[in-house]
């Protein structure tokens, strides 16, 4: 097992390609409630989750909702791709507002691993351009995401995801 520390009360921003695992993940080691993601925001702004041009409005809400949330004092997981250095600034003011603590954690996965995952979804038709662009994203941002965040957990393969364990820090 790896354990990795998270902040009790702070935004837990997961990054990582489509079909890299992070609903799975969020759903392994979060309540239900913890979680926000783009696509139940895209869905409730448009019943439909895959509307893309619905994208600006759904992560309106999303940042409504984790705002909330920190200042409530709870616990918020945002299930978003997060490979734009862009979305996560977002989502890193949000939490400085609310003076909360933010931590990242990368599932990175590789390529094959995320397409074939796709392809077997009956929820995710992808351009065949969108992994691969997504990884590049990724890579090319992986250093400033240690700059962003005071803490950065990158989890490496099927293997390492799967070992992780939580410990909510206060
Ligand atoms: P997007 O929402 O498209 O960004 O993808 P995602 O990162 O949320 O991926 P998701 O968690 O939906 O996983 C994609 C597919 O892979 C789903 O069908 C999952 O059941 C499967 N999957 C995810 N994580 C695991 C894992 O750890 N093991 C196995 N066997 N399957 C997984
Ligand atoms: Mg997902």
């Amino acid at each position: 097992t790896r354990e990795l520390k998270i902040p009790a009360t702070g935004l837990v921003v997961l990054v990582g390609v489509s079909g890299s695992g992070k609903s799975h993940f969020a759903r392994r080691h979060f309540r239900p409630t913890q979680v926000v993601s783009s696509d139940f925001c895209r869905a409730a702004v448009s019943d439909d989750e895959s509307d893309q041009a619905a994208t600006g409005d759904a992560f309106e809400l999303l940042h409504h909702i984790v705002r909330t949330r920190l200042r409530r004092g709870l616990l918020t997981v945002v299930d978003a791709t997060n490979v734009q250095p862009r979305s996560r600034e977002s989502l890193l003011a949000v939490a400085r507002d609310q003076d909360a603590l933010a931590c990242a954690i990368v599932l990175d996965v590789p390529e094959h691993v995320a397409v074939e995952r796709n392809a077997a979804r009956p929820d995710r038709d992808l351009a065949p351009h969108v992994v691969p662009r997504q990884r590049r994203e990724l890579r090319r941002g992986l250093k400033s995401l240690h700059r962003e965040f005071k803490r950065v957990h990158v989890l490496t393969g099927v293997d390492e995801i799967d070992a992780a364990v939580l410990v909510p820090e206060r």
